[in-house]
């Protein structure tokens, strides 16, 4: 049976059980069914191997043993995987104990599946059985693969809207990998930090995550969203954290919205993220591990997956500040450095994908913005901005590590390098950018080392929500003026929430982006926004003739 054939099976059948996911969180705990009251979170799976995935659920067995409370019995949770929707015949099954210990998650790595082969699975406990939900292995490494569908997503603020991006995404039939690029929840208190002034859906715990007891609620709340729970049961997830997993602006020992003393020291904090989001993410991490690590689809493409939180340097304060130009300062550490060039120098694939929390093009401030646009953009990068033409406009990204980034590009110039894609979120605007040799000349020579695509927010501020302006309005002439700054900038939208889709072939890469109507509105429509398309061997960036098929 072809590829296209078993996807399609996934799909047709998908739908099932995508109505048994949504009906957990809508029937809600009080006066629910048996699996509503056991499965509140959903079930989730995630980072493929040829032979293996994680599968991921949480029991609530008592009412008592809320999230965080420490509270509840540990009790054996059964699960089982088929390669059949109606689980005739069964692949692999098996049972493990959820307790307070774990916060009653469950998570399993499933080993011993069949390669490119898609999966159903569910989970039991005290008799009842969870929704079903659909998976799908990695392709062999070496196979011969013609496509890769994934969903691109960043920066889900439950405050600022509604995951409709997540409920468009998971209504496709063409998904075969979830990637969210990070801030997959967010830390703030209720209304600290919302949609514009309206705090859509409030935060619990209602103050800022800061104990380990708060950073699993957290979760908790946002795995209570049917949008998000449908996402999860479509296809297995790939993720990785950038700093809202953890408080803004993380950096290795501390973050900007940390205060030591008042909120305990960071390495507690720190630690606490991290254990929460071992606990509740269908991820391959276990605390104190590392999180970067990378996956394959055959042939076609490996997808490197990076933290670039954990081991940076601090950020300069300042990007006028000389520090910057530091040859020592990191974004990755030394470690994941090497890690990240033996990725991109992977002779054994075509395309070298990287899931890249941060903007890596860089990106320098025009001297023809007005002060309002220039205070704007301080605050959606959550930085002083200096009125100075020609700085980078937000040191969090890799801008703020110049000298390294130097390196990394370097790598795929002097290795001819060719289909290296970075796939990033962060910004809250869509972009498409090549990755310019020397953004000095590039204007004249065009050269190129790679391309770099972001995905816009689920629903978190950008520049007309900061503004207070009409989306389309005001932020035209940003645009505008950065990309004439900036001429490796092709493509640049500061003010649309929604979501991408990614194609990858051996002809080329292909990258879709959609924007919600209303992230205020549960029911937003979402619209095709714009493609752009990378052909295979140009390192360039171009508009696509049309949307994927
Ligand atoms: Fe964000």
């Amino acid at each position: 049976m072809s590829r296209r054939s078993l996807l399609q099976i996934g799909a047709a059948t998908t739908g099932t059980a995508l109505v048994g996911a949504a009906a957990v969180a809508v029937a809600g705990p009080a006066g629910a069914t048996p699996t509503a009251r056991l499965f509140v979170h959903g079930v989730a799976s995630g980072d493929p191997l040829p032979d293996s995935v994680i599968l991921w659920t949480r029991v609530t067995p008592q009412p008592t043993a809320t999230p965080g409370s420490g509270r509840g019995a540990v009790v054996p949770v059964s699960w089982e995987m088929s390669a059949d929707p109606s689980f005739r015949r069964i692949a692999r099954s098996g049972t493990v104990n959820a307790g307070p210990a774990g916060d009653h998650t469950v998570k399993v790595d499933v080993r011993g599946l069949t390669p490119a082969t898609s999966y159903w699975y569910r989970f039991r406990c005290q008799g009842v059985a969870s929704p079903v939900a659909r998976t799908r292995t990695a392709p062999a490494d070496g196979a011969a693969v013609p496509r890769l569908r994934m969903a691109v997503v960043s920066c889900a603020n439950l405050q600022a809207g509604w995951f409709s991006a997540y409920r468009h995404l998971a209504a496709r039939r063409d998904i075969d990998v979830v990637l969210h690029l990070g801030d997959y929840l967010y830390e703030y208190a209720p209304g600290e930090y919302q949609a514009r002034d309206v705090v859509v859906r409030p935060h619990d715990p209602p103050r800022e995550m800061v104990t380990l007891s708060d950073y699993r609620r957290r979760h908790a709340q946002y795995k209570t969203d049917p949008d998000l729970q449908a996402l999860h049961a479509l296809a297995p997830w790939v993720v990785t954290w950038d700093d809202h997993e953890s408080a803004n602006d993380a950096w290795k020992n501390g973050a900007e919205n940390h205060t030591p003393g008042a909120e305990g020291t960071w390495s507690a904090r720190k630690a606490a993220s991290q254990q929460a989001y071992a606990e509740w993410m269908p991820v391959r991490y276990t605390p104190g591990g590392t999180l970067y690590r990378r996956f394959r689809c055959g042939r076609l493409a490996s997808l490197s997956m990076l933290d670039l939180r954990s081991y940076r340097d601090e950020q300069v304060s300042s990007p006028v500040d000389p520090a910057i130009n530091d040859p020592a300062r990191t974004i990755t550490g030394p470690d994941q450095e090497r890690f990240l060039l033996e990725g991109l120098a992977d002779a054994t694939v075509q395309w070298k994908l990287v899931g890249n929390p941060v903007m890596i093009a860089p990106v320098r401030l025009p001297s023809t913005l007005d002060a309002r646009a220039v205070e704007g953009i301080g605050t959606l990068v959550d930085a002083e901005v200096p009125p100075v033409a020609g700085v980078p406009y937000n040191v969090d990204q890799w801008d703020g590590y110049p000298a390294q980034r130097a390196r990394v590009l370097g790598v795929l110039r002097d290795r001819g390098i060719r289909d290296a894609v970075f796939l990033t979120g962060d910004i809250h605007s869509a972009w498409a950018a090549d990755l310019p040799a020397d953004p000095a000349t590039y204007p004249v020579t065009g050269d190129s080392l790679g391309v770099e695509l972001v995905c816009t927010s689920v629903t978190s501020d950008n520049l007309d929500d900061i503004l207070n302006t009409p989306p389309r309005t005001a932020s035209l002439a940003v645009e505008t003026a950065i990309k004439a700054n900036n001429p490796h900038v092709k493509y640049l939208d500061f003010d649309s929430h929604g979501f991408s889709v990614l194609e990858v072939t051996p002809a080329g890469v292909q990258m879709d982006w959609f924007t919600l109507i209303d992230r205020t509105d549960p029911r937003s429509a979402a619209v095709w926004s714009t493609s752009w398309r990378v052909p295979a061997g140009t390192r360039k960036v171009q508009p696509a003739p049309r949307r994927l098929a």
